[in-house]
């Protein structure tokens, strides 16, 4: 029998604040249904200067992780398009926050939004190697474009955590995927700016070819069509952007299988809509959306496609295991904890990240409630707290 790899546990963590998008709308001179509708999402995850990608990823572990896992995690990989240092990964520090044994590999890996579906697939390798070993990949992220600019209503912050392992509780990874990669210049992060430039109608086309061209080759090659799939899950920057490459697909069709994944794709949207982009997490949180609203049953196939400017796509296929349910951490999902923010009082929060700073710092940690925490940096090391 052949050996099934793929995802056994996720998890999700997000700031402890939000903005309503109704609220910026208003502050920005937009009509609200402009970003309800037109760009489809509802409130966005706001950042205290206390979070960053490390205490986010973090947290997103720390909810999935037992004993068991803990033993058998050979590989630590954070995927990050905002990461806090470029030398030094980011996994070394969540390794430790997490109290993983030293004997691991931690490493960072980056192409914008889509470095999650590499680590996934690196993490198969891994797995293939040697069954025995559990690869836990985390793709955390602040999409942070800027005050007054036309990606602010798209920001979003947040960490997806997933463990990777041969006989997955949830999603074993079919082979035949299709990877696509092109230089582009959609969206890019030079390395003296915090904030992400972008050409944002150029990315959004660029995004339906290449997930046209992705799936119509993995369909070709793999002798599948759409009826084979129960879901397509796409990465997700605001939501309506898997809404057009669903559409650009299906175009008029209106059959019943159509519909299904029409309306998987309205599940698949639901939480991200309420949190914003997460970049690399993106497609993994659609993911659990998907898995917790949909209609999906165990046995059937999940496409996904993995977008990151620059660019570079993924489509590939995973089918869904009996105890899926058991894997998805949804209480990580619960946002009921969150406090609303004004608007005043989230562009304070966004100007008093730490980014290039290069100063000693201490924050006020009395604001934010969460378990791992940035308390500051000191002669240019960020300091990390852990609370019980
Ligand atoms: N009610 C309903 N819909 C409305 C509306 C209203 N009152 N006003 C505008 N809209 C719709 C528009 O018709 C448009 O819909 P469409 O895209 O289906 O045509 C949508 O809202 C956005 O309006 P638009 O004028 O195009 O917005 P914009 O110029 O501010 O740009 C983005 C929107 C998404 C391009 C911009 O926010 C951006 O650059 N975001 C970052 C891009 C990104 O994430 N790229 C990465 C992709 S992987």
């Amino acid at each position: 029998m052949i050996m099934q790899i793929g995802i056994d546990k996720m998890a999700f963590a997000t700031t402890p604040y939000y903005l309503d998008l109704v609220d910026l709308a208003q502050a920005r001179g937009e009509d609200p249904n402009k970003y309800l509708i037109g760009i489809g999402q509802n409130k966005q995850a706001v950042v205290p200067p206390t979070q960053d990608i490390v205490t986010l990823a973090a947290e997103a572990a720390s909810r999935l992780l037992d004993d068991h896992d803990r033993k058998d995690i050979s590989t630590v990989i954070v995927a990050t398009e905002s990461g806090i240092d470029n030398s030094k990964a980011a996994a070394i520090y969540v390794k430790q926050l997490l109290g993983l044994d030293d004997f691991v590999r931690t490493i960072e890996v980056k192409e914008a939004c889509y470095s999650g579906t590499a680590a996934i697939q690196f993490a198969r390798g891994l797995v293939a190697l040697d069954p025995q070993q559990k690869v836990l990949v985390i793709a955390a992220d602040i999409a942070r474009y800027g005050l007054h600019t036309g990606g602010e209503v798209t920001q979003g912050a947040g960490a997806v955590a997933m463990l990777i392992s041969a006989d997955p509780q949830m999603l074993a990874i079919e082979s035949g995927s299709v990877a696509l990669s092109q230089d582009v210049m959609d969206f890019w992060r030079p390395i003296y700016a915090t904030e992400a430039m972008v050409d944002g109608k150029y990315s959004t086309n660029v995004y339906i070819d290449f997930f046209q061209r992705t799936f119509d080759r993995y369909c070709q090659r793999q002798n599948k069509q759409l009826s084979d799939f129960a879901a397509l899950a796409f990465h997700l920057p605001f939501t309506k952007m898997g809404k057009k490459a669903l559409e650009a697909e299906l175009g008029d069709q209106e059959d019943a299988i159509s519909q299904r994944l029409r309306d998987n794709l309205v599940a698949e949207q639901a939480i991200p809509r309420e949190v914003g982009n997460l970049y690399t997490g993106s497609l993994y949180l659609g993911l659990m959306s998907l898995l917790v609203n949909g209609d999906v049953q165990p046995g059937e196939r999940i496409g996904l496609f993995s977008y990151g400017s620059g660019a570079e796509g993924e489509f590939y296929s995973g089918i869904l295991q009996p105890n899926y349910q058991d894997g998805l951490k949804a209480a990580s999902l619960a946002l009921d904890h969150r406090q609303q923010v004004t608007v005043s009082e989230y562009e304070a929060l966004f100007n008093q990240q730490l980014g290039m700073k290069a100063e000693d710092v201490n924050f006020d940690l009395s604001q934010d409630p969460s378990r791992f925490v940035l308390s500051g940096q000191r002669d240019h090391q960020r300091q990390y707290l852990t609370r019980s």
